[in-house]
């Protein structure tokens, strides 16, 4: 390496350790420098140094970590694997809060069954989306017990997906790393949500949350859990910007496509409730909601 390389890298390493605050300065942090004559990496830490950085420092942190409310390892609702049986996700005094710490949903004792397809609907506000979060792992604040065989492969789709700038081919598979589908697998799938226009454009890079609407948006969400093939599919408000014609195929595509899938949805419009076969409903309990049976369910057994 010559002078000018040396001092290229130099002043590489300087931007890198600046950007970071006081006292996570990497070459501290592990006891050594970089020499200017060379690559030879010295301590030079003295003993005062050391006894801050690897007594003090983990002290201080383990103590603040003990005193939290909510440890990261032991958050939310434990979520226990079952062995055995008809697959299902069975919840058991499931309470979760806000991240302050104000109570949002409770269920006493709730069983989603394999196959079943279930509808959620309730006030805005009400907790619906947290509880989707709950029980696919993702909501760390709450309590109680969430159980489902270990294989379970749980798919959320959000009413907004994200959607990376990148080629169409990307954008639809995403968060799958390249190759994991074949070319026509992808199209086979944007023709199955009605965008089949695009499936010529699967090299094409464009910031595809700007140029596809709202419907179209959700439609490639709903082609990527067709390639992903899920065991339970959370549908929350995934179809809200598809009129209701539309809204019926593609239920019946995800029906038809994913026969093995059982698919619970949170919708608002009487459309949606229609197209599954159990209602659930979020009702005001106090400063809570609770989830059960639609009323009119509950009348007609
Ligand atoms: N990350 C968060 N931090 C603080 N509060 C949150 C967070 N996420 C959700 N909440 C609050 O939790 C409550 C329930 O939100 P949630 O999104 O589950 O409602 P929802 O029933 O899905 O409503 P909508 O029908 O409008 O989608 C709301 O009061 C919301 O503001
Ligand atoms: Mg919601």
């Amino acid at each position: 390496m010559n002078d000018a390389d040396f001092d290229a890298l130099a002043s590489a390493v300087d931007e890198r350790v600046q950007a970071l605050p006081e006292g996570c300065d990497p070459a501290r942090l592990f006891g050594v420098r970089l020499r200017p004559n060379g690559f030879f990496l010295v301590p030079f830490w003295s003993g005062v140094e050391r006894l801050v950085y690897f007594v003090l420092f983990p002290a201080l942190l383990f103590r603040s970590l003990a005193q939290s409310p909510l440890a990261l390892s032991d958050a939310g609702p434990k979520r226990i694997a079952s062995v055995g049986g008809t697959p299902r996700i069975d919840l058991e005094d499931v309470n979760l809060f806000l991240p302050d710490g104000t109570p949002t949903v409770e269920t006493k004792h709730l069983v989603l069954a394999e196959g079943e397809s279930v509808v959620l609907s309730g006030p805005s506000g009400s907790g619906k989306s947290t509880l989707f979060r709950a029980i696919a792992g993702i909501w760390p604040f709450g309590a109680g017990e969430i159980r489902s065989t270990s294989v379970t492969r749980i798919m959320v789709v959000p009413a907004k997906p994200y959607i990376p700038i990148s080629t169409l081919r990307a954008a639809v598979t995403y968060p799958a790393v390249p190759g994991t589908y074949s070319d026509d697998d992808i199209r086979g799938v944007l023709a199955d949500v009605h965008l089949g226009d695009l499936v010529n454009e699967l090299n094409r890079e464009e910031v595809w949350s700007q140029r596809l609407s709202s419907g179209e948006q959700q439609r490639v969400a709903l082609a990527r859990a067709l390639l992903m093939r899920p065991d339970w599919l959370f549908l929350d408000e995934s179809t809200s910007a598809v009129d209701e014609k539309l809204e019926a195929e593609l239920y019946a595509t995800l029906a038809r496509r994913l026969p093995k899938t059982t698919i619970m949805s949170i919708g608002h419009r009487s459309a949606v409730v229609r197209l599954h076969q159990r209602h659930l409903e979020m009702r005001p309990e106090g400063d809570h909601f609770t989830v059960g049976d639609s009323a009119e369910m509950v009348a007609a057994k």
